[in-house]
Order: structure tokens, then sequence, then C-alpha cells
């Protein structure tokens, strides 16, 4: 059993678990044409569909598959990013995204890097992992500023459908707990 934290208290930032009402802010970035660009759903996502992304998510959360926080920066509580865990066994997927304009300001890594730093703290996680697409060199970045290692190249590994219908190559980064 994880002992996963409601919410996430960081010098500038707080991961928190989202509320049905997060859907207006997070709708505001979510169909960002520059913060779509690698994702892996088409832009032009609507209120009603976010909700019920929401619904779904909440009960992930509940069941154990996937854990999800929106980024807040206090002592504002709006949600300007987000961050997801995906456990399965003993490795969790990581992913995140942020509203464009806090882009710049490391707080992508800070949520990546804790989400990251909490998934290795449960005995029972031994890997966390993540793709991103070879041109998305801002979440490279995370990536490595976050403690995780390049694995190798993923080929055909995603649709990235604001970019073309074929599948593309992913980078694969690690981060895997050291000893016993
Ligand atoms: C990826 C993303 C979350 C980064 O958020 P952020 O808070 O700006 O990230 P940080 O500030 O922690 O770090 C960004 C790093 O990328 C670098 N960077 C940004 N754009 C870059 C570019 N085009 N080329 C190279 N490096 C770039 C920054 O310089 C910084 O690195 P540095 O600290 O060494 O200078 C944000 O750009 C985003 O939401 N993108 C869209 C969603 C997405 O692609 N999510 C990842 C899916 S795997």
């Amino acid at each position: 059993m994880l002992m996963v934290p409601e919410t996430v208290e960081l010098p500038q930032i707080r991961l928190r678990r989202p509320r049905f009402s997060d859907a207006t802010a997070i709708l505001e970035y979510a169909n960002d044409t520059e913060v779509a660009r690698f994702a892996d759903w088409p832009v032009g996502t609507t209120l009603e569909r976010l909700q019920a992304s929401l619904s779904d998510r909440a009960a992930r959360w509940d069941a154990g598959e996937e854990y999800y926080w929106v980024i807040t920066r206090p002592p504002e509580d709006t949600a300007i990013g987000g961050v997801s865990c995906m456990v399965a066994k003993h490795a969790a997927e990581v992913g995140f995204l942020l509203h464009r304009k806090h882009w710049g300001k490391g707080f992508a890594t800070m949520a990546c890097q804790a989400v990251a730093d909490w998934a290795l703290s449960e005995p029972s996680i031994w890997r966390v992992w993540a793709t991103c697409d070879l041109d998305n060199r801002a979440s490279v970045r995370v990536l490595e500023k976050a403690g995780f290692a390049l694995e190798g190249v993923l080929r055909r590994f995603a649709v990235r459908p604001n970019l073309s219908t074929e599948p593309r190559d992913a980078f694969l980064y690690s981060r895997t707990r050291i000893a016993a």
C-alpha cells in the first residue's frame, strides 16, 4: 500500500489533488498549441471533456492506478500545471505540463523531482521513468535536472496528433533505486 501525499508543499509551488472546479483553469493551458505541441491529445478539448477527465483521474487515484496533482503557486491556489505518476508494480511513469506563462522558472523540474523523490521513497517502487519526444528540448532538460538518466530511444513510440499522424521517436529516461 503506497502512502500517497494529497498535498506536497515546496518552497515555490504546491502540488495538490485536483478539484472538479480546477477544470476552467486547466482549460486555459490545455488548449494552448505551444503547451500541447508534443502532447498525445489533440488541442480543442472542452470544459465538459476536461471535467470528465478529472472524474476519471479521481477514480484512477482511488484505484491506485495513477496519481495526478495540479501545480499551484501559493498563496494563489489556481492550477497552473499538472504532474502525474502512473504506478504499475515496481515502476512509476511520470509526466508534467505547465501553463506557458510560467515556463522557465524551474517549476516543472521542482514538481517532477518531488514526485520522483516521493515515488522512490516508497519501498515497493524501484524505477521511475518518463518518455518525451526527441524535439521536446525543455522536457529533456527537466528530466536531466530532476536526476533522470537517458536509457535510449523508443522508435516510433507515440503519435503526437498536433505534429503529425505518424508515430514519432521518443527518449526514454529513468531514475532508479540504488540499493535495497
Ligand atoms: C516541459 C515544460 C513542462 C517545462 O516547464 P518549465 O517549468 O519551463 O521547466 P524548467 O523551468 O524547470 O526547465 C526548463 C529547461 O528547459 C530549457 N528549455 C526551454 N526551452 C528550450 C528549448 N527550446 N531548447 C532547449 N532548452 C530549452 C530551459 O532553458 C530550462 O533549462 P535550464 O534550467 O538548463 O536553462 C513546459 O515547457 C511545458 O509545459 N511544455 C509542454 C508540455 C510538455 O511538453 N510536457 C512534457 C511531456 S514529456
